[in-house]
């Protein structure tokens, strides 16, 4: 077992880093990394647009994620660059199994405002893993310019995961935001270990 860090336990409140396994990069192609990744990328420009239909009246909002919807479909555009110049395929899009183990914590019968602040802390929490595992494979792929391509990746993705956290602040009263976020970090944490004992690769 790979010891863990103080720092990559703490990265982003994660309880968990992801499983070792998983940036056990020697056994996965880096075509299937590309398409995963360029897949992760798509939905998040999709869920920024979802937002911003279905709370048009959170001038915040709609005025914060426009442009990060951009910059989604530009990673994107950047993941489909990368794989035309090696001469890859984009494949076919995964079940996504963390997303789906996510969903049922959200609060289905609980007040609009319980609800809206679920939506976004669960993007912070895609957002926060999708840096880490970025980050993973920055420091874990053996080729320079990948290993910088992932760099700047992770560090966008943390800004967006911060943008999710600052936008919940804004509407919702803080010390709300911080308890049901240390709630999301524990159950995201009992997700990770699941998909570990099954040794699952995720994303
Ligand atoms: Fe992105
Ligand atoms: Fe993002």
């Amino acid at each position: 077992m790979e010891e863990v860090t103080e720092y990559q336990k703490n990265i982003l409140g994660l309880h968990l880093p992801t499983d070792p396994r998983w940036a056990d990069l020697a056994n996965i192609s880096l075509e299937e990394i590309l398409t995963d990744h360029a897949y992760c990328e798509q939905k998040a420009a999709t869920s920024c647009i979802s937002l911003i239909q279905r709370y048009s009246e959170k001038e915040k909002l709609v005025t914060e994620l426009a442009p990060i919807v951009t910059e989604e479909w530009g990673h994107f555009r950047l993941v489909l660059a990368e794989l035309k110049k090696r001469n890859l395929t984009l494949g076919k899009q995964r079940k996504d199994d963390y997303v789906n183990k996510l969903m049922p914590f959200q609060k289905k019968d609980g007040s609009d405002d319980e609800r809206f602040l679920d939506k976004l802390l669960i993007f912070a929490l895609i957002e926060a893993r999708s840096c880490e595992r970025f980050k993973r494979l920055s420091e874990g792929l053996n080729d320079a310019y990948l290993s910088n391509f992932y760099r700047r990746f992770m560090e966008s993705e943390a800004g967006h995961y911060t943008l999710f956290i600052e936008l919940a602040e804004t509407y919702i009263n803080k010390e709300r935001v911080r308890t049901r976020w240390q709630q999301w970090l524990a159950y995201e944490a009992g997700i990770m270990k699941e998909l570990e004992t099954r040794g699952d690769r995720i994303h």
